[in-house]
């Protein structure tokens, strides 16, 4: 790494599965729009969410070593499923890291009043207990509501994500009814993905249930991890964002505007890793 001038205004690596991880972009961009950002999405092995701990750590290993070969200063896992096998693994050591569990959870035991919070994410997720247990251990006194909710993933991907999708609105009833019934003031959407049906979501919680997105909570605590280590953008023109997925980048381009609402033609390359 260069000197601490000149490493301000490298890029900030995220890298998700696939496409969810752009719910942690998208807010990247509106509070940090000076930074530069390198994204990876493994569109050809996703979902990461249905496999074994130890493939899932092999392929967040191989991601991050993609993102290396940038000049990068901070790299944020924005992947529930991720983040979650990582939690006792730690992936990066050598510069500032993220993933969005602490985030999340610090935003949901701020917002809950019943102290009642319902998470939401991939079986993997879910599996390894990664929110409960933290949260059990540093707000013992809210109780969590887990949910897996192993079809949402290839909804968003495939492009399901409209208000009346009746396939999409079908699905995310059966998963958020057992979980709505037990009185939750607050809902994590413990997976990147998710946020993208968040009206829908909403719409089947009620009004009065608060959604966390867990990759835009760990894009406010890159920002602060930056001010704090002095790391922040002196650039004064907007930043550039710069895709890097697996798979086809067709998919990737028609899909992002999903995610991002925006056209992010031309700044998509394929990768190999
Ligand atoms: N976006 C990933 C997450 O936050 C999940 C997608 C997958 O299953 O690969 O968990």
């Amino acid at each position: 790494m260069g000197d601490r001038e000149n490493i301000k205004n490298y890029a900030i690596g995220v890298f998700d599965s696939g496409m969810g991880g752009l719910t942690a972009v998208q807010e990247l961009n509106r509070i940090l729009p000076n930074e530069n950002i390198i994204y990876f999405g493994d569109t050809a092995r996703i979902p990461y969410g249905s496999r074994s701990r130890e493939t899932i750590l092999r392929y967040a290993k191989e991601d991050v070593a993609f993102l290396r070969r940038h000049e990068i200063k901070m790299i944020i896992a924005a992947c529930g499923t991720v983040s979650s096998v990582a939690l006792n693994n730690p992936i990066v050591t050598d510069m500032p890291f993220t993933g969005v569990i602490a985030p999340a959870i610090e935003a949901a035991c701020k917002a809950t009043k019943k102290k009642r919070i319902g998470i939401i994410g991939t079986p993997a997720t879910i599996k390894s207990g990664s929110y409960i247990h933290a949260i059990a251990d540093t707000h013992p006194e809210v109780m969590v509501v887990p949910q897996a909710c192993p079809l949402f993933v290839h909804l968003v991907e495939n492009g399901y994500t409209d208000f009346n999708n009746p396939v999409t609105r079908l699905v995310a009833q059966e998963y958020l009814t057992p979980v709505k019934n037990e009185n939750v003031d607050v809902l994590i959407l413990g997976c990147t993905h998710y946020p993208v049906i968040s009206e829908l979501i909403g719409d089947i919680m009620g009004k009065d249930v608060t959604l966390i997105s867990a990759g835009a909570e760990a894009a406010k605590f890159t920002k602060q991890c930056l001010m704090k280590q002095g790391l922040l953008s002196d650039r004064s023109e907007k930043g550039r964002n710069t895709y890097y997925v697996s798979d086809s980048t067709e998919m990737f381009e028609e899909n992002a505007v999903n995610f991002l609402h925006e056209n992010v033609h031309g700044d998509v390359f394929r990768s190999n890793f």
